[in-house]
């Protein structure tokens, strides 16, 4: 099999251009994926963040601007991982400049900026996907296809959520995720509400209406340049619940909530997914990743089985299908997808999150925040 190798510019090499790195550098992982992936330029205004990539061979550009990396011609393919205040301007350079990228969530820092970024792809040939890697636990696609199935019957409840730990540490500095300046005011939502919004949307559950509980539960933080206290002016959790179209049952609506949480006591970074119908249901969460929960009903009883979905994802693996599956192992079967997708090889199998979901979730979070003000449910 020829594989097309496919050079990447990184814009934005912190946390998340760093975890690129790491799946292309265990690329081999994959059996048989059309592609090979090569990071060759980084554009960060930090010298730190740059200089970090000096450790990969292949890198042959690091620069402090984003723009090279836009119009140079021999980049295929652009992964933008920058703060939230900045992702309109450059992915509406790239898609004007016809770059293929798969964007960061939450598309925008808002509403506004989601539609701004949509209208450039819908004049543009670029190949746009956008990051959320947790559907592609095992257990999760597997929750996924047997909601897909029609085996639940009529949609009683959905429950979506992301239960993160990392503000639980009141001593923790102050970043740029935590000032709605550049993290945006949908807060948590624009942190983690792609990530609870995409299986739901590509299972075709259509949001009708949105009521909100939003919290600030850490107001203040230290600048740790300072070692002053600054606002912490974001949502730390958002409970949204939703009125929901049942796809397979036309004319009916469910009820949803879409959870997501940076303060979540007891949790380190879990990821749940649970659907319930009148004929069945499933129910999956990181933290018990090696098993997914269904529910039957069966000679008049009511009976959760366990299953254990494996190493199976979207792509197979030289590991194989008998062991376990983990944060990092998301993240290179997420890759996997978008790359398979790009070059007409993903088929029928489950694709990171499209530009028009990302869209519609944003939909969402600006009615989640109408409903904070008005203490009222919002209609989409
Ligand atoms: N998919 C996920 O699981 C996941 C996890 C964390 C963050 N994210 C998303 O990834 C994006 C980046 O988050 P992060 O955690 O990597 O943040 P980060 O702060 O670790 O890294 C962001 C980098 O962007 C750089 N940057 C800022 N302005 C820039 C510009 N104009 N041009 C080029 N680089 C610039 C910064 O110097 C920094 O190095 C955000 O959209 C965030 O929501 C996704």
């Amino acid at each position: 099999m020829t594989k097309q190798r496919v050079r990447i510019g990184i814009i934005g090499g912190g946390l998340m251009g760093r975890e690129l790195a790491v799946v292309c550098g265990r690329w081999l992982q994959l059996v048989d994926h059309p592609v090979i992936p090569e990071i060759v330029a980084v554009a960060d205004p930090n010298p730190a963040a740059r200089a970090w990539f000096e450790q990969i061979s292949s890198v042959e550009t690091l620069t402090d601007d984003w723009r090279v990396l836009v119009d140079d011609p021999t980049i295929d393919v652009l992964y933008i991982a920058v703060p939230h205040n900045v992702h309109e301007e450059i992915y509406v350079a790239a898609a004007q400049a016809g770059k293929d990228f798969l964007a960061e969530k939450p598309f925008g820092i808002d509403l506004d900026a989601a539609h701004n970024i949509m209208a450039a792809l819908n004049d543009s040939s670029s190949f746009v996907r956008v990051s959320s890697e947790m559907p592609f636990f095992p257990g999760a696609l597997r929750s996924y296809a047997l909601a897909n199935s029609g085996a639940l019957g009529e949609l009683v409840d959905v429950r979506s959520g992301f239960a993160h730990s990392s503000d639980l540490d009141r001593s923790k500095p102050i970043n740029w995720k935590r000032i709605a300046e550049y993290c945006g005011r949908i807060g948590v939502m624009g942190d983690l509400g792609l990530h609870v919004a995409h299986v739901p949307l590509r299972l075709g559950y259509q949001p009708r209406s949105v009521y909100s509980m939003l919290d600030n539960i850490v107001t203040s933080r230290i600048d740790a340049a300072t070692s002053q206290p600054v606002a912490c002016d974001t949502w730390d959790n958002a409970l949204l619940a939703i009125k929901a179209a049942d796809p397979q049952h036309p004319g009916r609506d469910f009820s949803m909530l879409w959870e997501t949480r940076r303060i979540a006591p007891g949790n380190m970074n879990t990821w749940t997914f649970e659907a319930m119908g009148m004929d069945g249901g499933v129910r999956f969460s990181t933290r018990n990743p090696t098993s997914i929960q269904r529910f039957v009903k069966r000679d008049g009883e009511q009976v959760w089985e366990d299953i254990q979905p494996g190493n199976v994802s979207v792509w197979p693996t030289v590991a194989g299908g008998i062991f376990e599956f983990g944060f990092s192992d998301a993240l290179l079967q997420m890759w996997a997808a978008y790359f398979a997708e790009r070059a007409g090889e993903l088929g029928d199998r489950f694709g990171t999150a499209r530009p028009e979901e990302a869209l519609l979730s944003h939909q969402v979070f600006q009615a989640a925040l109408a409903s904070h003000e008005t203490s009222a449910a919002i209609d989409l």
